[in-house]
C-alpha cells in the first residue's frame, strides 16, 4: 500500500510536470479566509484559432487570470468561507451565477429572482461558504447564450482537507466556440437549430485550446476534473491509450467506480476521472468525444518520467457530500412536463431574450429574462422531502439543472441511473424519472433546461422553497 507521504511527494513531482498547478493549488490560494478575490468580467480578445486573434471575447479574471485568456479555475475549500467581488467591466449587465453550490440564495446570481442586474462599472459581493466538495463552475445568469458563447464560464474546484492526493491534477474546461473562418464570432443561433438540439459550435476547445497536450508522471494518477460549458454540446466521452475511471459525477462521489465507456454528459454536468498514465515515458493517453457524426479527440496527456506504478485501486474513496437523503415515504410527487411550446411568436424581453418561445416545462413558457412577476412553478416547504416526476415527450435531449439544491435521480423507464445525488439530469427522449430531494434550502431556485437556447426560449421556470 501507498503511504500518504509517498502519494505527497509525487503530488509535488507531478506540479513541475503540470506547469506549478499541483503547488499552486496547495500553496497559491489567493485568500486567505475573508480577503474577497476581486473577479473582473471584461472584455477582450483571445487566441481560439490559427486565424490570428478572435475579437468580442468576454471573459474573468482574478489576479491569478488564467493562461490565454481563459477564466481562472476559482479554488476553494468544503467549509470555509469564500468572498469574491464582481467587478462588472462589460458594456452591458452580468451576474455570477455558482453552478451546483447549494449557497444561500441572496448569492445565487439570478437577476430579478436574487439579485439586481450588476451594471456596467457595477460590483457585488459574493460570500458564501461551500458545503460540498468537487468539480462544479461559474458563469453568469444574464444573456448567458451570448455572455457564456462569448466565453464567461469558468471551473470551480471545491477542495475537502480529507480529498486523496492525486500525482497530478489538470482541469478541463471543455466548449466549443461559434467562429467563422476568420476565426470571429458568427451569428450565436439558428430559430430552427434552437427549437430542436440547440445551434452548435464551430471550433471545439478544451481550456480554450484545440486538443491541448498536458505532461503526468508515467504510471501515475491524475485526477481529471471535466466541466462540460458549452452551452449546446452534449459529450460521450472516452479514454484511449491509458485506463481511467469515473470517480465523481456532477461534484458527487460515485458510491461505486467504474470505467469510463462513452459517458454521456450535457451542458452544466462534471466529472471526474482518475486517469492512470501510461508506465512508458513519452506515450499518450486521448480523451475524445464519440458523440455523433464527428468524433473530436479533446486533449491528450503525455508521461513523463519513470513510472511511478500506481495501481487505480490504490485511490481511497472520496468522501460523500453532506446531503440530506430524502424519506421517500413520506415525500410529496410533484409532476413536470418538459415540452414543445405551441407560442412560436417573438417575446418581448430584457436580459438577452432570443425573441421566441419554442419550450416550455408544465405548459408554462418562462424566459428567464423579464421582470414579470411570474409564478413559482411550484411550492415546497422547507425540510420536507419531494419527488419531482419528471417527463421528456420531445424528441431532444435535455440537460435539466435545478438551482441550490441536490438530487438523487432513480426509477428511469429509459436507462440505468447510478445512484448519486447531483445538480443536472439529462434527459432521453421519450424518458420518465424520478429526482428525489430534501428541499433544505429555502429561496427562488431556477429550474431550467442547461441548453441555453431552449432555456432562452422556455424550458425555465423557477421553485420556491419556503
Ligand atoms: Cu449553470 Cu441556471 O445554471
Ligand atoms: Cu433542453
Amino acid at each position: 500500500m501507498l503511504t500518504r507521504r509517498r502519494l505527497m511527494t509525487g503530488a509535488l513531482v507531478a506540479g513541475a510536470y503540470a506547469g506549478g498547478m499541483g503547488l499552486a493549488r496547495r500553496f497559491g490560494r489567493a485568500a486567505a479566509a475573508g480577503a474577497a478575490t476581486v473577479l473582473t468580467a471584461r472584455p477582450g480578445e483571445a487566441s481560439i484559432t490559427d486565424g490570428g486573434p478572435t475579437r468580442g471575447i468576454m471573459t474573468y479574471e482574478t489576479d491569478t487570470a488564467g493562461p490565454g485568456g481563459l477564466p481562472p479555475v476559482l479554488r476553494m475549500r468544503r467549509g470555509e468561507p469564500f468572498a469574491a467581488r464582481l467587478d462588472n467591466r462589460l458594456d452591458e449587465p452580468t451576474t455570477v451565477h455558482w453552478h451546483g453550490l447549494r449557497i444561500a440564495n441572496a448569492m445565487d446570481g439570478v437577476p430579478f429572482l436574487t439579485q439586481p442586474y450588476v451594471y456596467p462599472g457595477d460590483g457585488f459581493d459574493y460570500r458564501f461558504t461551500p458545503p460540498d466538495a468537487g468539480t462544479f463552475w461559474y458563469h453568469p445568469h444574464c444573456n448567458t447564450l451570448d455572455q457564456m458563447g462569448r466565453g464567461l464560464a469558468g471551473v470551480l474546484v471545491v477542495e475537502d482537507p480529507a480529498d486523496p492526493v492525486f500525482d497530478a491534477e489538470i482541469v478541463l474546461n471543455l466548449r466549443d466556440w461559434r467562429l467563422g473562418g476568420d476565426g470571429q464570432f458568427i451569428a450565436q443561433f439558428r430559430p430552427r437549430d434552437a427549437a430542436r438540439a440547440g445551434t452548435f459550435g464551430t471550433v471545439r476547445t478544451a481550456n480554450w485550446r484545440r486538443v491541448p497536450q498536458y505532461d503526468a508522471p508515467a504510471g501515475g494518477l491524475v485526477r481529471l476534473r471535466l466541466a462540460a460549458t458549452d452551452v449546446t454540446r452534449i459529450l460521450q466521452l472516452v479514454v484511449a491509450g491509458a485506463a481511467a475511471e469515473v470517480i465523481a459525477l456532477d461534484g458527487n462521489p460515485v458510491a461505486t467506480r467504474f470505467p469510463l465507456d462513452r459517458l454521456m454528459i450535457g451542458p452544466g454536468q462534471r466529472v471526474d476521472l482518475c486517469l492512470r498514465m501510461p508506465d512508458t515515458e513519452g506515450a499518450i493517453a486521448t480523451l475524445g468525444d464519440v458523440r455523433g457524426t464527428k468524433p473530436a479527440d479533446l486533449a491528450t496527456f503525455r508521461a513523463v518520467g519513470t513510472s511511478l506504478r500506481r495501481a487505480v485501486s490504490d485511490l481511497p474513496a472520496l468522501a460523500a457530500n453532506p446531503i440530506a437523503e430524502p424519506d421517500l415515504s413520506a415525500a410529496t410527487e410533484i409532476p413536470f412536463v418538459l415540452s414543445a411550446s405551441a407560442e412560436e411568436r417573438p417575446k418581448d424581453g430584457i436580459c438577452g431574450s432570443l425573441g421566441y418561445n419554442f419550450w416550455a416545462i408544465n405548459r408554462v413558457p418562462w424566459a428567464d429574462d423579464t421582470g414579470d412577476p411570474t409564478a413559482p412553478l411550484a411550492e415546497m416547504k422547507t425540510g420536507r422531502s419531494y419527488v419531482f416526476n419528471v417527463e421528456n415527450p420531445t424528441p431532444q435531449i435535455h440537460p435539466l439543472h435545478l438551482h441550490g439544491l441536490a438530487f438523487r435521480p432513480m426509477n428511469s423507464n429509459r436507462q440505468a441511473v447510478r445512484p448519486g445525488f447531483s445538480d443536472t439530469y439529462l434527459i432521453l427522449p421519450d424518458e420518465k424519472v424520478q429526482l428525489a430531494l430534501v428541499a433544505d434550502n429555502p429561496g427562488d431556485w431556477v429550474f431550467h433546461c442547461h441548453i441555453i437556447e431552449h432555456q432562452k426560449t422556455g424550458m425555465t421556470s423557477y421553485l420556491r422553497v419556503a
